[in-house]
């Protein structure tokens, strides 16, 4: 490990590194060779574009000891669900060296995505997704690989692996425009109330705050000086509790609700569908009411028994900010419009990486582009002091 660069790697791989290490000396690994990624292809159709790539890292991978090892064990440890994000944490990936493996190190995590793909897809033939959803779902391999590419001057490499590797649950599906994952709870810090009209509040629930209302600990809310952590009371009447304001903050000002016009409609442990949004393509209101139309209609055929209360989504496009720079008409304004916003604690680093896909922290906000008005808006937020905040967003 440590001549591979890895300071760290989680304890427990001591419990399977002989049985790995000695089945990997005595076999060899099947994706290790070349031949796997044309069946692969073949089979899946999960690599039009890089599948060379894929073919050229595996032999450089078996080529080195060290790497087909470390590669062995992180296939296996990738087996155990529970455990994975765990795992990841506390493990380096190999470090690229200069020269020829330094390739091979930077794309093996794509190597190790490919070993979910036979499985998921069973999984979801068994619930008989559709095939234009199906296949699209399982292009994972390729995903993590443009993303790198596209923050590394086209450079090849693999990135993001903590979130592409969960498609090894099977659980995130690729409608239009849309990724869903299922199945989601709703998290168990905001409860939603709805009155016969339909007007909703959103309560906050336990989670601690910075004195101006936002997650304590999010970005440029660090400051614990007045931090207070909202109460919610349930009384034979009533509910009583701090709501969300319109721009995802909490009031200080508490709020009661009476029972007799106002019902619980969402809270902690409901199931919910979580909404991803690919880069690629704009996100057209059309183009995002053809993926709810085809989403729901995919949900009842395949997930009958999945009695989902809301749609939600956490990301930088949850911000109402978005709406005050980009103005009411945007595809990005429109998309955000539609959701009640929450606040969760947030490192607002977001648009850094998925608008001006900065690889790293290493840049000056006064450097980046300004080839739109979006870039030009973001950038001059952050120069007045300002953020973009991942925020957490639900509709019914
Ligand atoms: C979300 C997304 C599809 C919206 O794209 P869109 O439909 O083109 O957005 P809009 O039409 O509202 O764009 C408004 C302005 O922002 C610009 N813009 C939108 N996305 C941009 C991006 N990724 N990079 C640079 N500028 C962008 C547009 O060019 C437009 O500016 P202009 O009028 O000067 O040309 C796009 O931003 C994207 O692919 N993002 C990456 C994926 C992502 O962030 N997912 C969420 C992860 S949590």
């Amino acid at each position: 490990m440590s001549r591979l660069g890895c300071e760290k790697w989680p304890a427990r791989w001591k419990e399977f590194y002989s049985e790995v290490a000695e089945k990997q000396e005595k076999e060899g690994h099947a994706l290790l060779d070349p031949a796997y990624y044309d069946e692969l292809h073949e089979k899946y159709r999960v690599l039009p574009t890089y599948k060379e790539l894929y073919k050229r890292t595996a032999v450089k991978i078996s080529e080195s000891a060290e790497l087909s090892l470390f590669f062995a064990l992180l296939c296996r440890a990738l087996r155990d669900r529970a455990v994975i994000e765990e795992d990841l944490s506390n493990l380096d990936m190999p470090q690229p060296q200069r020269g020829p493996d330094a390739e091979a190190c930077r794309v093996l995590p794509g190597l190790a995505i490919c070993q979910s793909i036979p499985d998921v897809y069973k999984t979801m033939k068994k619930r008989r997704v559709p095939d234009d959803i199906l296949y699209p779902s399982l292009r994972v391999a390729e995903a993590g690989v443009d993303f790198y590419m596209a923050r590394h001057n086209g450079e090849a490499g693999y990135s993001n692996f903590g979130w592409w590797q969960r498609a090894y649950d099977a659980t995130i599906y690729n409608v239009g425009r849309l990724e869903l994952e299922l199945p989601r709870e709703f998290p168990n810090t905001y409860a939603v109330y709805q009155n016969k009209d339909g007007a909703t509040v959103v309560f906050a629930k336990g989670m601690k705050l910075h004195r101006d209302g936002f997650a304590i600990g999010s970005y440029l809310y660090e400051d614990e000086k007045g931090a207070w952590t909202p109460t919610f009371e349930e009384t034979e009447d009533h509910y009583v509790g701090h709501p969300f304001l319109e721009s995802g903050y909490v009031s200080r000002e508490r709020i009661t609700l009476s029972k007799k016009e106002w019902h619980p409609v969402l809270v902690g442990g409901d199931p919910v569908v979580g909404l991803h949004i690919p880069a690629g393509g704009g996100l057209s209101d059309e183009a995002v009411e053809t993926s709810f139309k085809k989403a729901r209609s995919f949900l009842k055929t395949c997930f009958p028994e999945y009695s989902y209360k809301a749609f939600t989504c956490a990301s930088w496009l949850i911000d109402p900010q978005l709406v005050d720079i980009l103005g009411v008409d945007s595809n990005i304004s429109k998309f955000c419009s539609r959701f009640t916003p929450m606040c969760m604690k947030s490192a607002a680093r977001g648009v850094f990486t998925f608008i001006f896909r900065q690889a790293d922290e290493n840049f000056e906000i006064r450097d980046l582009p300004e080839n739109s008005r979006l870039e030009r808006g973001l950038k001059n937020h952050y120069l007045n002091g300002k953020a973009i905040y991942e925020m957490y967003g639900f509709f019914l």
